[in-house]
């Protein structure tokens, strides 16, 4: 309906995540007034990091403590708020019926707040391009915003893993349809790819799962991704200037989904060899990657790297209305592995010669 107004009010649900923690720095930045949505604000070590920044000193960023599950729970903190940017998690992908009864909560207090404009659903790549036959890979190779996996695929089930790509699509069709029926706001569908890039809190190296994968590697152990895909990122801080991006523009339109990514695209071993690449003072012992499949899987690697190799990544769309420079997959692994280091204390695997700098 109406992108929202410069210096005003925005919710963030999912705050003190990965990609949340990004989105309020990203609207802290360009002058907005954020309420940061957590579950438990007197959960210091998840929400520690929020308080310590400046604006919480001076009230421009507020937290609210709220539970997705528990209907209304939005109700009071929307009240006033000019945009929502729903970045949050749900906790079941696999329950589709959950997944409708969460967004409703979202949506029914967007519509009783009468003053949001603009909402933005965070979904994934996964809406995109996770396929239950990757032959359909080679058929439509093409990956950008109108491209959905094939839905008509009876595999495409959650017992066959797509839960969260089927719960993601879902989410973004309950929105759109719930912000054409009310008129008075409109719903954008953000689906960023695999995030890197520093964390912010500790607690966050747990999570990712991109962020957590490299945390492992530094611990000295790194697994195959499932059918070898290769690593297809965006960096975190790139991801939140796209959601804040997304809220401010006037050229996009209900029911549009943009996605976020830099359109790098590296495979795991490489990525564990790069840390030792971007950082040799690190002294970091690279691990093997571990293939932990079984062998007729392993027996089709060469095959299923094929699939992926001739995928093309486009973020045309999203560039046509965001101002935005993708930041370079090394700058994002470099930032990533320092964060995990200073701010997530983690006890990297070094080589001998090489000691801990922080010890
Ligand atoms: N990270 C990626 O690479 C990536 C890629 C594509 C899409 N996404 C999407 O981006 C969004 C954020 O991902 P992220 O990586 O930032 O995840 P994250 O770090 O795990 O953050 C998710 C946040 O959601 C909160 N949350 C989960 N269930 C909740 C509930 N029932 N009520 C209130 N809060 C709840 C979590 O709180 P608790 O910690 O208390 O559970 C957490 O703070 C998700 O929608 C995800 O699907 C992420």
């Amino acid at each position: 309906m109406a992108a929202i107004p410069k210096g005003g009010r925005v919710a963030v649900t999912g705050a003190a995540g990965f990609i949340g923690g990004w989105v309020v720095r990203e609207l802290l930045d360009r002058g907005y007034r954020v309420r940061a949505c957590v579950r438990d604000v007197n959960e210091d070590s998840k929400v520690g990091f929020l308080k310590n920044m400046g604006a919480y000193a001076s009230g421009r960023l507020t937290l609210h403590s709220a539970n997705l599950d528990d209907a209304g729970c939005f109700d009071e903190i929307f009240k006033g708020c000019h945009g929502v940017a729903h970045v949050s998690h749900v906790s079941d992908y696999d329950d589709h019926d959950y997944v409708r009864r969460v967004c409703d909560h979202i949506i029914n207090s967007v519509n009783e707040s009468e003053s949001v404009t603009r909402v933005i659903v965070t979904s994934s790549i996964a809406a995109v391009i996770s396929e239950a036959d990757l032959q359909e890979l080679v058929r439509r190779p093409v990956c950008y915003e109108d491209r959905y996996p094939d839905e008509s695929n009876p595999k495409r089930t959650p017992a066959r893993g797509q839960g969260y790509s089927m719960g993601k699509v879902i989410a973004q069709r309950v929105f759109s349809d719930a912000a054409e029926v009310h008129g008075g706001w409109d719903a954008i569908t953000c689906c960023p790819a695999d995030n890197v890039g520093p964390i912010q809190s500790a607690h966050q190296k747990e999570k990712g799962p991109w962020q957590h994968n490299i945390e492992t590697m530094l611990l000295g152990k790194y697994y195959q991704n499932g059918a070898y895909r290769p690593w297809m990122t965006v960096d975190v801080r790139d991801d939140a200037f796209c959601h804040v991006g997304l809220l401010e523009s006037v050229a996009v339109q209900n029911g549009e989904r943009y996605i976020a990514w830099s359109t790098d695209m590296r495979k795991v071993e490489d990525i564990c060899a790069d840390i030792d690449r971007l950082l040799p003072e690190l002294g970091h012992a690279t691990p093997g990657v571990t293939d932990p499949f079984p062998e007729r899987i392993q027996a089709r690697e060469e095959e299923l790297r094929g699939y992926w190799a001739h995928v093309e990544l486009r973020n045309d769309r999203m560039k046509s209305v965001v101002p935005i420079e993708f930041r370079a997959l090394d700058v994002s692994i470099r930032d990533c592995v320092e964060s995990l280091l200073s701010v997530g204390k983690v006890p990297a695997v070094l080589r001998e010669g090489f000691e801990d700098k922080q010890a």
